[in-house]
């Protein structure tokens, strides 16, 4: 297994190509920074990626809801999704990671598999990161500018309008669906930077031979390529592979979008997130995809609580028990407290995976040594000299 990572993650990283990325800071830098195309393109990039003034109204950017310090995913763990920039607008998801998110493939049905691979969202419906950057501008619950116009002329009005026309060229900004396709790719190439994938945690270090687990990370570690299958998902480097499935994960009751004015939720409280089964672009019957969405990366799981699709998880241990008693505790009727004596029902009934989690027999000890081990996957880590 050891040995097998390594490769991989050495594969990986020459795969990104990344010494020469801008941003890094500590290369010798031999070539003018400011004349190299791609570092032009990146530094474009991280303009449009935090620039506030790109909503209607003006105050929110990607970054609002994908901040580095809570490793790329909202900042604000208080709510289980993302508030828009209408402040009683709300979207219906838990903001997911941007980190590592570049190391999707594109999305596809795997005919081998006979499963629907990578993508970007929960259920994939962007089948790229360009594709996917194009969609927050014009979500009316996110940064809602009326059109792809409102976007492009805030940039064009922009104290960087002579940065975009350096990568894309003279003019550039005066052909709208040109250069909002260009706006994505900008954002697309930071986000492909290495600052986004650093595979900095304690946990690579291990790996790489260069820092020891705890005893109890240990055990964690053996729990998670054993006794508690998560492998079999969350496989490494990534601690994905990109498929979808349904853990039966319930409802959010405090979920904000069941608030939201009918125009956005005419359902209210009775919504029902279908994941992958309402993905638009799928080839074969949408009932056998309900309820499924992505197997999310786990690297800075720690830092990005609250956790699954509507955030109805709020520390890394309720996960676990989850997967660990889904199936031993009764549901929750209406008395009884959730993942105490009881779990409440899946919000998709069908296609649940009962094979792999549900009742994995761990003790409280083997819980708490699986939740070590998820917080030594936190980047940034610096091993002692
Ligand atoms: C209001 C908060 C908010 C804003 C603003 C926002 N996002 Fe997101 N982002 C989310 C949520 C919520 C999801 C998950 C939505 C879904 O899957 O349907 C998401 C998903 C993503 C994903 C997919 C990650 C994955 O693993 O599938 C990427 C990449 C991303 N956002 C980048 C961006 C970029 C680029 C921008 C700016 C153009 C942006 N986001 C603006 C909240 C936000
Ligand atoms: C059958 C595939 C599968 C297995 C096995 C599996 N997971 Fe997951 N995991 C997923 C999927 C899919 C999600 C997202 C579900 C959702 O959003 O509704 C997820 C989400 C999570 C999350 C929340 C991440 C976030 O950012 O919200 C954690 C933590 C997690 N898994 C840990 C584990 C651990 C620990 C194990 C082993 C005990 C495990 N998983 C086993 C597929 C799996």
């Amino acid at each position: 297994m050891a040995i097998k990572f390594i490769a991989t993650s050495i594969t990986f990283t020459t795969l990104l190509g990344l010494a020469g990325c801008g941003g890094g800071g500590s290369a010798p830098v031999e070539q003018e920074p400011d004349t190299d195309p791609l570092v032009l393109k990146q530094d474009l990039g991280k303009r449009l990626f935090s620039d506030t003034n790109l909503s209607t109204p003006p105050g929110q950017s990607c970054a609002s809801c994908h901040e580095a310090v809570t490793g790329f995913a909202d900042p604000d763990s208080n709510l289980p999704v993302s508030q828009g920039v209408h402040l009683d607008r709300f979207g219906n998801r838990n903001a997911p990671t941007v980190a590592y998110a570049v190391q999707a493939p594109e999305f596809h049905f795997d005919q081998n598999r006979q499963k629907y691979i990578g993508g970007q969202f929960v259920d994939g419906r962007a089948a790229n990161l360009a594709e996917q950057a194009k969609q927050p501008f014009l979500n009316p619950l996110e940064m809602a500018n009326p059109d792809k116009f409102t976007v492009v002329q805030k940039i064009r009005d922009s104290d960087y309008a002579d940065l975009f026309e350096q990568v894309y060229g003279v003019d550039s900004l005066n052909d709208t669906e040109t250069a909002f396709d260009q706006v994505a790719d900008a954002i697309a190439t930071f986000e492909k930077m290495e600052q986004f994938s650093p595979f900095t945690s304690k946990f690579d270090f291990v790996m790489k031979g260069e820092e020891q687990f705890t005893e109890q990370e240990r055990r964690g570690f053996q729990l998670f390529d054993g006794k508690g299958q998560c492998f079999v998902c969350h496989q490494f480097p990534l601690s994905t592979d990109h498929s979808y499935s349904n853990l039966g994960v319930p409802k959010n009751p405090d979920n904000p979008f069941y608030t939201v004015a009918a125009e956005f939720n005419p359902d209210g409280s009775d919504f029902v997130d279908w994941g992958l089964g309402a993905n638009p672009n799928l080839v074969t019957a949408a009932s056998l995809e309900n309820g499924k969405f992505k197997v999310p990366t786990l690297r800075n799981v720690a830092i990005t609580a609250p956790y699954m699709h509507n955030g109805v998880f709020k520390t890394l241990e309720e996960v676990v028990n989850f997967y660990n008693t889904r199936d031993v505790l009764p549901r929750c009727g209406a008395t009884g407290t959730s993942g105490v004596d009881c779990w409440p029902a899946p919000e998709v009934a069908e296609n649940v995976d009962t094979e792999l989690l549900g009742n994995l027999g761990l003790t409280n000890e083997e819980v708490a040594d699986l939740v070590a081990f998820l917080k030594t996957l936190t980047d940034g880590y610096v091993p002692p000299q």
